[in-house]
């Protein structure tokens, strides 16, 4: 099979200074794409700022004979960002959402700052590029976009209730995009990457870390980017040569008659059986795939529900 190649191709990576997003721009860069580096230069927790990282990577990209912009933006004036690419380059083909800082605290420690920055740098920043991108991709009817999510979005993770909500955001963000670019071929996909940077390098032994490198992320965001995908609203995990796909997972559930008898009593009665993935299950794609109407029918259909008018679960005193 021949070599995936973005010849042509405009590609912008946001938070590109080092980690992942420097991997990325080197992979595209030496792939016949124009990068535009974008990196504020701040530290892990999102403090100070310094152009020195994306001159770098731009250095290192132009020395193998590569194209590539350096910009020092920050993700908030996403605006800028893409008015550097199309100064540069005159166009915009794909966006890689991936600049990110940390605010680790358990949330009673956590402040509205930490809260907000964590926000800003991860949902707003991913925003406001992909918003300024959006109207030049749909025109050409091409783009690719790239949200950066993360296991601690998906799962959640102690410590991270800032971080997890802001990378769940990113999921729900892509797959609407997915749908609204799906007519101008714009294709919008969310990874969760594990890769060895200075975000995990004190949180992880090192033996893991050698196997986790950034360069292993590269080739799926690369195949996601590329014009012969057609895969989109995808949430994909990725690392160390990994890479799974997630989907929705619904028990077949209960349906309850919705009479007095539909009791909080009524539902505790069932709720092992409401919980049960050993039984069938259901992959729903879209918030189309639940069967309103048929279940609305079975209610109708059934008689009281048992074990729900006889008891009372109350709150006194709470
Ligand atoms: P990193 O800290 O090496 O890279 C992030 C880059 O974003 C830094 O170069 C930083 O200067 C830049 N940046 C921060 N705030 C910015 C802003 N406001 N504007 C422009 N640039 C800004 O971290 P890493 O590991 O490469 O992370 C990349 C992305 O992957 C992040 O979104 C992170 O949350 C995500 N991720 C990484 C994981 C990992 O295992 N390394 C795990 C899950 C998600």
């Amino acid at each position: 099979m021949s070599e995936l190649r973005f010849d042509g191709r405009v590609v912008i990576v946001s938070g590109a200074g080092g980690g992942l997003g420097k991997a990325y721009s080197l992979f595209f860069a030496a792939r016949g794409a124009k990068v535009v580096v974008n990196d504020l230069g701040s530290g892990l927790k999102g403090e100070g700022s310094s152009a020195a990282a994306a001159d770098l990577v731009v250095a290192e990209i132009k020395k193998a004979g590569g194209e590539a912009v350096a910009d020092y933006h920050n993700v908030l004036e996403g605006d800028k960002i893409v008015e550097t690419a199309v100064n540069a380059f005159g166009r915009v083909d794909v966006v890689i959402n991936n600049a990110g800082i940390l605010r680790d605290k358990s949330f009673k420690s956590m402040t509205d700052k930490d809260w907000d920055d964590v926000f800003n740098v991860h949902l707003q920043g991913s925003y406001q590029i992909t918003k300024a991108a959006w109207p030049i991709m749909r025109k050409q009817k091409f783009g690719r976009v790239i949200m950066t999510s993360s296991a601690a979005g998906i799962y959640g993770n102690f410590g991270q209730a800032n971080y997890s909500a802001a990378k769940q955001a990113l999921v729900g963000f892509s797959n609407s995009l997915a749908y609204e670019g799906h007519k101008y071929n714009i294709h919008v996909n969310a990874i969760a990457p594990l890769a060895a940077s200075r975000m995990t390098e004190t949180v992880m032994p090192q033996e893991i870390l050698n196997a986790l490198k950034p360069e292993f992320i590269a080739p799926v965001v690369g195949y996601l980017a590329h014009e012969s995908t057609a895969q989109t609203g995808g949430l994909l995990e990725v690392g160390a040569g990994t890479i799974t796909a997630h989907r929705w997972e619904g028990t077949a559930g209960v349906v309850f008659k919705a009479d007095q008898s539909f009791t909080p009593t009524a539902v505790k009665a069932r709720f092992d059986e409401i919980c049960n993935f050993d039984g069938p299950v259901t992959y729903p794609t879209s918030i189309k795939d639940n069967d309103w109407v048929g279940k609305l029918e079975e209610a109708r259909a059934l008689a009281t529900n048992a074990q729900g008018g006889d008891d009372e679960l109350r709150f006194d005193g709470r």
